[in-house]
């Protein structure tokens, strides 16, 4: 009897179980399967064999010895592949899984835009100051952007604000009369027609002039107006807020100044600059006492009523306040820029 081929059957065997538990993938599986049970694999050779046998019985024993071992060495592959199966499903899950959590709590929180800091800062200084917070719509008439403001329609100062006009003017309004408001000084009309005085109000928003981008313009841009209207105000008070102002915002080494100057809207006007403590001026906005005109459209009698208003650019304020040299840059939106504030 070819003895040897019981030896082999159970060397192949063996070896087989051994090689079937170091297959390291679902890959390797599939070649020790081939390896081992395919046409021209181990075992099959071996069953090749089984014609050289002399005796029946030695078929029998050897033919049993070959079935138990494919079955082992099946059964061997069944249960490594199953188990390589779940391990690379389970390593795959885990190098795809999207923690959610972790972008949750990942310290990648976005913050307010430099203008929206400034404007915040601004209503915070003036809240403290004692001022209320009002807002106007950015579509303006005519009427509250100009004429209530003491600039009928050929006044000169017009020409000043370079005006964007809507195609919209509505059915009963004439052509030309809807615009986007050129500054925030329609609030102010708006605010003595709602609010009975006193009236201590500041009014943000956003503003609009058919400018070219350049470093110091941009077509949109911010301003905050002022109003103050009470019994007995004089230049005087008017020259005391705009000094508060400017040391509560800008730091106590500051100080602030009026130079004469002209608006329609204001009687005297005022131009106010600021003094950095290294002695330098900046021009920051336009102020003065509101023109008797100006009170008579907002509803209030000049007999009894007075008050003062002042304007200035929001987002020259935060260029001042963070050494940006070009407006543009704070719009353009590169985050590589906008992080940094
Ligand atoms: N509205 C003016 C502008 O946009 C700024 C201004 C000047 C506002 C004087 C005022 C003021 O309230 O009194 O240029």
């Amino acid at each position: 009897m070819d003895s040897s081929l019981l030896d082999d059957v159970a060397a192949a065997r063996d070896a087989g179980l051994a090689r079937i538990a170091t297959a390291a993938s679902l890959d390797d599986i599939a070649a020790v399967d081939a390896e081992l049970l395919g046409k021209k694999g181990s075992l099959a050779l071996l069953k090749t064999r089984l014609g050289s046998l002399a005796t029946v019985d030695e078929k029998k024993a050897a033919g049993q010895a070959l079935n138990a071992a494919t079955q082992a060495v099946s059964e061997a592959l069944d249960a490594r592949r199953t188990a390589l199966g779940r391990a690379e499903r389970s390593a795959r899950l885990e190098a795809e899984r999207f923690d959610l959590t972790e972008e949750l709590t990942a310290p990648r929180r976005g913050h307010s835009h430099l203008v929206t800091q400034a404007w915040q800062r601004l209503e915070d200084v003036f809240i403290g100051l004692g001022f209320q917070v009002a807002e106007g719509p950015e579509v303006e008439t005519d009427f509250y952007n100009f004429e209530a403001l003491n600039m009928p329609r050929s006044h000169p100062a017009r020409s000043g604000f370079d005006t964007l006009f809507t195609d919209y003017h509505g059915e009963t309004a004439e052509e030309g009369t809807v615009l986007l408001r050129t500054h925030t000084s329609p609030v102010q009309i708006r605010v003595m027609q709602t609010i009975e005085p006193p009236i201590y109000m500041v009014m943000p928003g956003r503003v609009f002039r058919r400018d070219t981008p350049d470093a110091t313009h941009m077509p949109v841009f911010h301003q905050i107006e002022g109003l103050v209207i009470d019994r007995g105000i004089t230049m005087a008070h008017l020259a005391g807020t705009i000094d508060a102002f400017t040391k509560a915002f800008f730091g106590g080494a500051f100080t602030s100044r009026l130079r004469p100057n002209y608006f329609p809207f204001t009687e005297p006007s005022a131009e106010f600059d600021i003094q950095r403590p290294d002695g330098s001026w900046i021009e920051l906005g336009g102020c003065g006492m509101v023109h008797p005109n100006v009170l008579r459209a907002g509803g209030l009698d000049p007999e009894e009523w007075s008050g003062f208003a002042f304007g200035f650019g929001i987002d020259r304020m935060a260029r001042e306040r963070h050494g940006i040299d070009d407006i543009r840059d704070m719009y353009s939106n590169d985050i590589r820029f906008i992080e940094q504030f």
